[in-house]
C-alpha cells in the first residue's frame, strides 16, 4: 500500500546521551498515510480504526475531540506517556517500514557515539549535507546547537563549546527554514524529500480561479526541488516559477510561505501559481483542495497559499501549478566600492569618494522601480568592509529580455552613475533558459540570524525615499549587511489567482531585503546572542519606522520580529487563526512564529530561541 512518505517520519531516539540540560521530547504529531500511485490519493488513506485506536499517537479529529483531554506539554522521551517500542513498531508497520530513527549526523564527530567516524566527521565541514539529510536544518542554533560538526575534539581549537552530542532539537524535515519551523526536539516529523512525483497537465482547467485558469498546468511531488524542476521544464519546454536557489524546495515551505521569485514582477508570488493542493491533515485525512472547494477547504486552501502551511494546518503532498512558457533570463551584473574592496563577481568599479558611493547606492535603488515595472528584478547586496570602505553588488536581471535589450535598459542607471562620479559602464552580461544551473554552490549548515522587511512602493516616493536610504546606510555602517530585492508581485501579476492568505502588503511591495550580521551563534555565550539579537532589533527599527505600512516575509524572517502577527500576514492573521482552530484545534501541528503558535511556547534555556525544550502550552 502505502508509499507516498517514501520519506518518513521519525520519532526520537531513546537511547542517546542525553544532558541534564536539554531534554529531548516527542511531538504527538499527525501520521499521513501513503499511497502507491504517484500522488496521496482516496485509495491508500488511513482507515478510521488506524486514525482513532491509536492511543499514544493523538490524531486530530472530531471523533475523539469531546474525549480528548489534551496535555498541557507534549512528551519526551522517557514520559509515561511516551509510547512504547511496541507502538513505534506498530505505526512503523502502518507506514509499511518507513520510520526512521536517527542521529544528528554530527554524531560521527563525538567519541562516545555509536557511529563515531573521524573521516565522515571531516566531510561535514565543506558539504552542505542538511539537504540530503532527514534531520538536519540548515540554521544550527534552531537545534539549540547540541551537536555541532566539531573537529579534533581533543584539541583545545576553536571550538572550545560543548564536548558532546545530544538530540537536542533534533529531529526534522530535512530542508532551509531558517528560524527552526522545521525542526523540534522530540518531534515526529514528516520528511517530504522523496516526494518526487511530476505529472504534465497540458490542459488544465480550474474554475474557481478569477478568471478561470485554463492551460498547462503540472501536478507535482511536495519534495520537488528547483533542481528537479528544472529537467522537467526542459522536458516540455515550460517555466514553473520557483526561489531562485537550485536546492530550495518548490512547493513546501517556499510556496505556503508566499514564494517570492525573480520571476515575480511577471508572473506574481509562488501562492498565485497553486491550482490545488493535495494535503493530509491533522485528522488523519488526506483531501484535495482549490478555489473550486467549497466551505471550510476552500479555506483551507486559502490559508495554505501563504498562511505558512508550515507546521501548522496540514502536510502538503502535491501541488498543482501553473506552467508558463519557457523564458529566457537575462543578468547584467556590476559593482562598485569604495577605497580597496574586492566584490565576488562582475567588473568593479573602485572611487575614494565616500559620498559618491553613497549616492550610487541611492540611484541603484530608485532604478529598482523602472525595473520592477519592466517585469524585472534587482538583486542587490551592499556591505562594509572595513576602515570605511563599502561595496554594493547589482544584479539587474530581466526575463524575455535579450542582451542587447537588457543593456539598453540597464543605460539610465550607468548613466546616472557616471554623472554621480561613478564610472560604471559595463556589465558582465549573461542570459539563460529561466531555471538553468545557477547558485549550485552551497555550504554545510551555518548558524546566522537576520530580519526581513518588506518595503512598499510609498517608501520609495519622493517624501520617504530619503529617510528610507539613509536608515539603511546606517546599518551598513554599523557592519551589517544588506540584501536587497526589488520586485513587484502584484495581484495583476498573479492573474488567474484566488485570493490568498500572504500579508497584503506584498502587493504594493517593491523590495524585499535582509538585513543581517555574522554572529557565531554557535561558540557565542546567551549574552552575547542577546547582545546580537538587540543590535539587530535597533538597526531594523530604524528600517521599520522608515517604511510605514511594511511587513516582513515569514520565509526569511526574524523569529523576534516585533508584533510578527501583524509583520508576517497583516489584515490576514486573524482569519488565518480561525482556519487553524478550524483543522487544528488540538495543535497536532506546532512550529514557531506560525499562524496560532502563540499558544505553545518550547522551553528552551540555551538563550537561543531554539527547537531545544519541551513544548508546552502557554499560561495554566
Ligand atoms: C539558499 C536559500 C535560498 C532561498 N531563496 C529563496 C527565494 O528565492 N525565494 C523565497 O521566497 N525564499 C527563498 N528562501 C527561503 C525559503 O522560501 C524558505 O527557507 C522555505 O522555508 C524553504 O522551504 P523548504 O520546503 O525548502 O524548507 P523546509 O525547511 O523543509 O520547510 C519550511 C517549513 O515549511 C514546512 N513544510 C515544508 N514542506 C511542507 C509540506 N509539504 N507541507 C506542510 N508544511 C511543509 C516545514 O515543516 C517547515 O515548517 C531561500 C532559502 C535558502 C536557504
Ligand atoms: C466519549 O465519551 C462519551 C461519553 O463519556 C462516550 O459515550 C464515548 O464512547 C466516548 N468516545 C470515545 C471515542 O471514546
Ligand atoms: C521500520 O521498519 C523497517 C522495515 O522493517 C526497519 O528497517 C526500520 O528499522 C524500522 N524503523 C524503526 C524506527 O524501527
Ligand atoms: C579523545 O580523548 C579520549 C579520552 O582521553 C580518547 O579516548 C580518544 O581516543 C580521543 N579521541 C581522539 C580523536 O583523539
Ligand atoms: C519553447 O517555448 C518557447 C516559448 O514559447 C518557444 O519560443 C520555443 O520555440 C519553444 N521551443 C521548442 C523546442 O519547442
Ligand atoms: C534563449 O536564448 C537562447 C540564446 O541565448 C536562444 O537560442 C533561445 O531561443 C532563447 N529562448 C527563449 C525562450 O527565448
Ligand atoms: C582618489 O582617486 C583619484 C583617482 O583614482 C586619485 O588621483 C586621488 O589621488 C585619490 N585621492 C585620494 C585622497 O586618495
Ligand atoms: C584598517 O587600517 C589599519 C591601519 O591602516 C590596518 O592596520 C588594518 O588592517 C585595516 N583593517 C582592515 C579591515 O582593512
Ligand atoms: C509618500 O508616502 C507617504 C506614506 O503613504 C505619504 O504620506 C506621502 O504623502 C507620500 N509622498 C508622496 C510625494 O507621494
Amino acid at each position: 500500500m502505502l508509499k507516498l512518505l517514501e520519506g518518513m517520519i521519525e520519532p526520537l531516539p531513546h537511547d542517546l546521551p542525553t544532558s541534564r540540560k536539554m531534554r529531548s521530547h516527542l511531538f504527538l504529531a499527525v501520521i499521513p498515510l501513503a499511497s502507491a500511485s504517484p500522488f496521496a490519493s482516496h485509495d491508500s488513506q488511513l482507515t478510521i480504526r488506524d486514525i482513532s485506536d491509536f492511543p499514544s499517537i493523538v490524531f486530530e479529529s472530531r471523533y475523539r475531540r469531546a474525549n480528548t483531554t489534551a496535555p498541557r506539554c507534549k512528551s519526551l522521551p522517557g514520559d509515561p506517556d511516551w509510547p512504547s517500542d511496541a507502538e513505534w513498531d506498530r505505526l512503523n508497520r502502518t507506514l509499511n517500514g518507513a520510520l526512521l530513527k536517527p542521529l544528528p549526523p554530527a554524531s560521527v564527530c563525538y567519541p562516545s557515539s555509536p557511529k563515531y567516524n573521524p573521516s565522515a566527521c571531516s566531510t561535514l565541514f565543506t558539504k552542505a549535507y542538511y539537504l540530503d539529510d532527514p534531520v538536519s536544518p540548515a540554521q544550527q542554533w534552531t537545534t539549540g546547537n547540541t551537536c555541532l560538526p566539531a573537529w579534533n575534539l581533543n584539541s583545545t581549537g576553536n571550538w572550545n563549546l560543548t564536548l558532546t552530542c545530544t538530540q537536542g532539537g533534533f529531529p526534522v524535515n530535512s530542508g532551509h527554514d531558517f528560524v527552526g519551523r522545521n525542526t523540534g526536539a522530540g518531534a515526529l516529523s514528516i520528511w517530504t524529500h522523496h516526494l518526487k512525483s511530476f505529472e504534465f497537465l497540458p490542459e488544465y482547467v480550474q474554475r474557481g480561479h478569477n478568471p478561470p485558469y485554463s492551460g498547462p498546468a503540472v501536478r507535482v511531488g511536495a519534495g520537488i526541488q528547483i533542481k528537479d524542476g528544472r529537467a522537467y521544464s526542459e522536458k516540455y519546454n515550460i517555466t514553473l516559477v520557483g526561489g531562485s536557489c537550485a536546492t530550495v524546495g518548490s512547493f513546501g515551505g517556499w510556496l505556503a510561505g508566499g514564494g517570492h521569485s525573480e520571476l515575480s514582477s511577471m508572473y506574481g508570488l509562488g501562492v498565485d501559481q497553486a491550482l490545488e493542493m493535495g494535503v493530509i491533515t491533522a485528522d488523519g485525512r488526506y483531501r484535495v483542495v482549490s478555489a473550486e472547494s467549497e466551505g471550510r477547504e476552500r479555506e483551507l486552501f486559502w490559508a495554505l497559499r501563504g498562511g505558512g502551511a508550515v507546521s501548522t494546518y496540514g502536510v502538503v503532498t502535491s501541488v498543482v501549478v501553473k506552467a508558463h512558457p519557457a523564458i529566457n533570463l537575462t543578468i547584467a551584473d556590476f559593482s562598485f566600492a569604495v577605497q580597496n574592496s574586492t566584490p565576488s563577481t562582475g567588473p568593479i568599479v573602485t572611487i575614494n569618494d565616500t559620498e559618491a558611493f553613497w549616492r550610487g547606492f541611492n540611484a541603484v535603488y530608485a532604478f529598482g522601480i523602472p525595473t520592477v515595472d519592466a517585469g524585472g528584478y534587482l538583486w542587490t547586496q551592499a556591505i562594509s568592509t572595513g576602515n570605511g570602505s563599502f561595496v554594493m553588488q547589482v544584479k539587474v536581471q530581466m526575463p524575455g529580455r535579450t542582451i542587447a535589450e537588457t543593456m539598453k535598459f540597464a543605460q539610465p542607471l550607468f548613466a546616472k552613475l557616471q554623472s554621480l562620479g561613478i564610472p560604471v559602464s559595463s556589465a558582465t552580461i549573461t542570459t539563460m533558459v529561466y531555471g538553468a544551473p545557477r547558485f549550485e554552490a552551497e555550504g554545510p549548515p551555518s548558524n546566522m540570524r537576520f530580519a526581513s522587511r518588506l518595503f512598499p512602493r510609498s517608501s520609495f516616493n519622493s517624501t520617504l525615499f530619503p529617510s528610507t536610504m539613509s536608515a539603511i546606510r546606517i546599518a551598513i555602517e554599523a557592519g551589517f549587511f544588506f540584501h536587497g530585492l526589488n520586485l513587484s508581485p502584484t495581484v495583476r501579476m498573479g492573474e488567474y489567482s484566488y485570493p490568498s492568505a500572504v500579508n497584503p502588503v506584498w502587493r504594493e511591495t517593491v523590495m524585499h531585503a535582509n538585513l543581517m550580521r555574522t554572529t557565531i551563534f554557535a561558540t557565542s555565550t546567551a549574552e552575547e546572542v542577546a547582545a546580537a539579537q538587540k543590535l539587530l532589533q535597533e538597526y531594523m527599527n530604524a528600517i521599520r519606522e522608515a517604511t510605514p505600512g511594511g511587513g516582513s516575509y515569514l520565509n526569511e524572517a526574524d523569529l523576534e520580529e516585533p508584533d510578527w502577527q501583524h509583520a508576517f500576514w497583516g489584515s490576514n492573521y486573524a482569519k488565518l487563526v480561525d482556519v487553524k482552530r478550524e483543522w487544528d484545534p488540538l495543535g497536532v501541528f506546532w512550529a514557531p512564529a506560525t499562524v496560532g503558535s502563540e499558544a505553545w511556547a518550547v522551553d528552551s534555556r540555551d538563550g537561543l530561541k531554539s527547537q531545544n525544550g519541551r513544548l508546552c502550552r502557554v499560561g495554566s
